[in-house]
């Protein structure tokens, strides 16, 4: 299986993935692909000898259908199986995800359905939630909505902060992605429950 993985930033998530990808894995990375051309994931993944791209999606303002049709584009000519958000930070259209549907997977920091958007885990700390983590689901065009295939959880500490908790769950989604991919290439979606 190809997969092909979106990134806005850092990229570690996208990093641990295509690490995970070795030896006996169902699936292998083919492009690694952002919205920012200055996003630091694309010069990690350079240096790990993958093929990465931008569109950078300031250049069509608010055309969101001709930003999307040059990641078709380029997604396009990898011909990818999977497709995986990974620290991508657009919202994307209705029409995109439909072309990927069933096959296109996004890791949110936040144990879903429970704080779907942004400022994940203030919201959780604001709530007094003893518990949070971060959730693999299938993108479905209602944003953060779709069958949820794996969670990781960890529990909130009384003097947590939003920037130790998001550490912890980046920790968590680190482990939970890559064990999501390897279920998902092999075309089982049994959910993956970590703690
Ligand atoms: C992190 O906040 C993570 O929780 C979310 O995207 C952000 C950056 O991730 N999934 P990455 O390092 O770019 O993978």
């Amino acid at each position: 299986k190809k997969v092909a993985i979106l990134v806005s930033g850092g990229g570690s998530n996208m990093l641990t993935l295509c690490d995970s990808m070795v030896a006996d894995h169902p699936a292998r990375p083919v492009l690694v692909l952002s919205n920012d051309p200055n996003a630091k994931g694309l010069e990690r993944a350079t240096a790990r000898g993958l093929t990465a791209a931008a569109v950078d999606h300031r250049q069509f303002g608010k055309d969101r259908a001709a930003f999307e049709a040059e990641l078709v584009k380029l997604l396009d000519a990898a011909e990818p199986d999977i497709i995986c958000l990974a620290g991508f930070m657009r919202v994307l259209t209705a029409s995109f995800v439909e072309r990927y549907a069933g096959r296109m997977l996004n890791i949110h920091p936040s144990l879903l359905p429970k704080y779907k958007g942004l400022n994940t885990h203030a919201r959780a700390l604001e709530a007094g939630d003893a518990e949070a983590g971060c959730s693999v689901h299938i993108v479905t065009p209602e944003l953060d909505d779709g069958p949820i295939l794996g969670q990781a959880r960890v529990q909130v500490a009384p003097d947590e902060t939003a920037e130790t908790l998001a550490a912890k769950v980046l920790i968590q989604e680190h482990r939970l992605y890559p064990a999501v991919l390897r279920r998902f290439a092999k075309g089982d979606n049994t959910p993956v429950e970590l703690t």
